[in-house]
């Protein structure tokens, strides 16, 4: 329908991201040290989907970094609370001066990876949560 909901805020101001870092207890300290950080905020009012829209959004642009030669890292701010118990995204619309209405579903902290991990094994899949379904059974 291209609502178009979300907006990217890539941050360099290190204060800034020294003030993102606290936002939530847990999870979100990396960006202290971070390059750059891509806040995905959205405005609900243009499109009920807004949680869809961000994580696809936030997905891609990990993709996009990776392939870039970079890495990233998603935290997570819907849901979550900072030390002092205010609701991650609230915090976070203060920092940047963001409507009340905004919902940020979640942060990209960039960066240069210190290590790279290799991926699961195929045989660490759990296949039993791959069901099939059709008229045989
Ligand atoms: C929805 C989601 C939320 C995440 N939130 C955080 C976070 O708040 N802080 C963090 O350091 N990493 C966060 N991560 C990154 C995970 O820690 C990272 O992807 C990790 O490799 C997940 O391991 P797993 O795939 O074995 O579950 C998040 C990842 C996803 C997909």
């Amino acid at each position: 329908m291209d609502r178009r909901p979300c907006e990217f805020y890539a941050v360099t101001d290190k204060e800034i991201l020294r003030n993102l870092a606290s936002v939530k207890k847990a999870g979100a300290a990396m960006l202290e040290g971070s390059a750059t950080a891509v806040v995905v905020a959205a405005d609900p009012d243009k499109a009920d989907t807004w949680i869809a829209d961000s994580s696809i959004a936030l997905t891609y642009i990990h993709l996009m970094v990776a392939d870039q030669g970079m890495g990233s890292c998603w935290i997570q701010l819907h849901m979550r609370q900072s030390a002092d118990g205010v609701d991650a995204e609230e915090n976070t619309r203060n920092i940047l001066s963001l409507p009340d209405r905004y919902r940020i579903l979640g942060i990209l902290s960039l960066g240069i990876p210190a290590e790279s991990k290799s991926g699961k094994k195929p045989e660490e899949l759990d296949y039993s949560k791959i069901l099939r379904i059709d008229n045989e059974n």
